[in-house]
């Protein structure tokens, strides 16, 4: 049994990782402003782990967190697009503060072990695709607010393998590729397609065949990946990683917008016709991550892009009327 701590851990994936960490036996305390987060995911494992409700840019909150911790899972950060264009000053002052508290806060208790959760983001638009962790990373123009995301999560991975040949027995980096489930919030391509598919049905706009405006022609793609084959995924590499290390967490089905919002519609019973918008300036055309060096540890993806989606949709078919509090 290894005692856990797991920034970010009310959020999406954290609160997925976190109950999977409960299921194997560990002890887990989590560390999170939930400003994004929500403890409430957490509600069927209420009172089996601990909750530090503070700031990642607060240093001593973070040093008390990391306190008698064998490892960390360092997940706090601001996700969602339309972030990265209106709010990048914060994403990367929580990015770099939080990196920087972290990893001082490990060196003052003897944490030993560091994951560090990065992202797809910081290949921005890889020129192989599939993309293996060997491609630069790149800020192709410091003046588009977009790459707040991907720097600070650049600067992140530099400081972490800087600190860990020096400070840690064991430090790896993963990079998740768009991770989608149930209760992922709203301001994410799946939900926001389904909610959009929703409404035009629920409007009587469209019965059979539905005319659904996108961002970009329909033909970019993206490589999604179910939340517990990430979960999965990243329980692998926590088990089997080697130190100084990075893996791609993802899959390499890449599908097409348009492919998606059809499969999404299909899961409506109607047809989607498809109508190309302006794409935001940045906005990757292709993304699908190699996982070969994952594989190699031992993961093998469990649930299809139809049945997650059948899963993802149920949920905010739901709760489609919920809206979090800092949206
Ligand atoms: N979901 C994806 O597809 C995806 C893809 C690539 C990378 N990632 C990375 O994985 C991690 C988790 O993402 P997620 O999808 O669960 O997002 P999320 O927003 O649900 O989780 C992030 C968590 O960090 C917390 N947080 C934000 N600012 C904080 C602060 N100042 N102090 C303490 N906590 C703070 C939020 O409250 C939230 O619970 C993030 O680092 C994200 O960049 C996710």
């Amino acid at each position: 049994m290894k005692h856990y701590l797991v920034t970010g851990g009310t959020g999406f994936i954290g609160s997925s990782l976190t109950k999977s960490l409960i299921k194997q036996g560990h002890r887990v305390r989590i560390l999170d402003n939930d400003s994004r987060g929500e403890i409430a995911r957490l509600k069927d494992i209420e009172g089996k782990f601990e909750f530090i409700k503070g700031d990642i840019r607060d240093k001593e909150v973070v040093e008390k967190a990391c306190q008698k911790i064998d490892c960390i899972i360092h997940l706090a950060y601001i996700n969602g697009t339309e972030y990265f264009y209106t709010k990048p000053e914060l994403i990367l002052e929580v990015g770099v503060k939080g990196i920087i508290n972290i990893l001082d806060g490990s060196i003052k208790h003897k944490v030993k072990n560091f994951i560090l959760v990065s992202s797809s983001e910081v290949y921005q638009t890889p020129n192989i695709i599939p993309t293996p962790e060997t491609v630069a990373m790149v800020i192709p123009d410091p003046f588009n607010s977009r790459y707040s995301y991907g720097a600070g999560k650049i600067i992140s991975e530099i400081l972490a393998i800087n600190y860990g040949r020096k400070f840690f027995n064991k430090v790896m980096i993963v990079r998740p590729h768009n991770v989608y489930g149930p209760n992922m919030r709203f301001e994410h391509v799946i939900p926001q397609l389904t909610l959009r598919i929703k409404k035009i049905i629920g409007d009587k706009k469209g019965k059979g065949v539905i005319r659904l405006p996108i961002q970009g022609s329909g033909k970019e793609t993206r490589a999604y990946m179910y939340i517990d084959d990430f979960t999965d995924g990243l329980l692998t590499v926590l088990d089997k990683g080697k130190h100084l290390e990075i893996y791609n967490i993802g899959t390499m089905q890449e599908i097409t917008i348009s492919q998606l919002a059809e499969e999404i519609g299909a899961c409506f019973n109607v047809k989607i016709k498809i109508v190309p918008g302006k794409l935001t300036k940045g906005s990757t055309l292709r993304r699908c991550p190699d996982i070969t060096k994952l594989k190699k540890l031992g993961f093998k993806q469990k649930t299809s892009l139809k049945d997650g989606l059948q899963k993802t949709i149920e949920w905010y078919n739901a709760f489609a009327h919920l809206q979090f509090k800092n949206d």
